[in-house]
């Protein structure tokens, strides 16, 4: 088990493609880390520079208080699960999972204790006999996090590692890895472009954008306070809803104007508001933090159309249109609406999160950061 730590990591590419941009994050002693983003965001270029696969083109990387940065792979001992996971064809599963030990030139009896122990902690000791080509998707992923494993790494890397295997697969070995990473402990990033799958596994998340991390957090941390439009938008499904207002400051009470409508801010946001003098707003709302109701006086809630009903069983994704804009809301199905059906909106007040336009942020961090130039 160690302590994983990035340091300002930079890594341009040739051609001066960033992969990652001044990135600082501390993974701890047997901490389950996911890296999250979009496509091309630098999460597979943060974990191979973790990995040594790449070098940086600035900053340090720690292993505890061992500056790895100029180690090779090979020194570093880590296990690492790729994107596609590709197991050797014409190898079957046990010297699939044995190769790494091979390299290292371990003895026959040693190679052979280790490679069964691993094989049976993932379950697939009854198929070492088998060439990759005879595994089902979830039995080859395996094979591939066991070939991880059997070094007995300090750390563990996984790219993706379960997005080849179907949606049902995904759920159950998702939870299986949870289970057998805390067992054995090891420090463990883990890449992934699944949000439900990061918040589902995660001790903490690192979202991660154009190559900066954004947040870092534990899962209900980067959930319901999420630092940026960016946050709010990528998790959750379906994901934060977001409408632009216009801050109206009548003294008494501050509202926020949208279209025609206004709704009163949350109280806790006057202060800040005032001290940013902040004109224009995005407000944030989670569509299970929203409820419908066909009439209301409250001032919290806006008035709009249903534009589309989706049925997921359990409950129903609402859409509804608001000046032009559309919105998400779960709502239980027992509510019925129809079709262009004129209806309130009301979040719940203490779970909304209001947002610079210009920048993205969420208003309170504004704040935070301003006080943090100021000292
Ligand atoms: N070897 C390379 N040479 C040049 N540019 C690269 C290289 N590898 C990655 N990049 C670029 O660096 C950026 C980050 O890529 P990276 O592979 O880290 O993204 P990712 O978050 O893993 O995306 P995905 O979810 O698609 O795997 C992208 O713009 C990508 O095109
Ligand atoms: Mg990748």
């Amino acid at each position: 088990m160690v302590v994983v730590r990035l340091d300002r990591v930079t890594k341009i590419f040739k051609g001066g493609v960033v992969g990652v941009k001044d990135i600082s994050l501390t993974i701890k002693h047997g901490e389950f880390m996911a890296l999250l983003g979009p496509s091309g965001s630098g999460k597979s270029t943060t974990l191979y520079l973790i990995a040594g696969i790449y070098k940086p083109t600035s900053g340090r990387i720690y292993f505890d208080d061992r500056d790895v940065t100029n180690l090779p792979p090979k020194d570093r001992n880590v296990g690492l699960v790729f994107q596609n996971w590709a197991l050797y064809p014409h190898m079957k599963v046990y010297e699939n999972i044995a190769f790494p030990l091979r390299l290292k030139k371990l003895p026959e009896e040693e190679i052979k204790r280790r490679v069964l122990d691993v094989a049976r902690m993932l379950q697939i000791d009854k198929l070492l006999d088998r060439y990759p080509w005879q595994l089902s998707g979830g039995q080859q992923q395996r094979v591939a996090i066991a070939r991880a494993l059997v070094k007995e790494p300090d750390v563990l890397l996984l790219d993706e590692p379960l997005s080849n295997l179907d949606a049902i697969l995904r759920i159950s070995v998702r939870a299986e890895l949870k289970r057998l990473q805390k067992k054995l402990g090891i420090t463990t990033i883990y890449v992934t472009h699944d949000q439900a799958e990061a918040l589902a596994m995660a001790d903490r998340i690192a979202l991660i954008n154009e190559g900066r991390i954004v947040q870092v957090g534990t899962p209900e941390e980067v959930y319901n306070r999420p630092a940026t439009v960016f946050v709010g938008g990528f998790l959750g499904n379906p994901p934060m809803n977001f409408l632009e207002a216009e801050v109206e400051d009548l003294d008494k009470e501050i509202f926020l104007v949208i279209g025609k409508y206004r709704i009163r801010a949350p109280e806790r946001y006057w202060s800040i508001i005032r001290r940013l003098k902040t004109k224009r707003v995005i407000i944030g709302f989670r569509p299970e933090d929203t409820s419908i109701k066909p009439e209301s006086l409250d001032t919290i809630c806006l008035p709009g159309r249903v534009y589309g009903i989706e049925p997921l069983g359990r409950e129903n994704i609402v859409v509804i249109e608001i000046g032009g804009e559309l919105v998400k809301i779960i709502s239980g199905r027992r509510i019925s609406l129809t079709l262009d059906q004129m209806v309130w909106i009301c979040p719940v007040m203490e779970k909304i999160i209001l947002f610079d336009p210009a920048t993205g942020k969420a208003l309170d961090r504004l704040v935070v950061e301003e006080k943090i130039r100021a000292i």
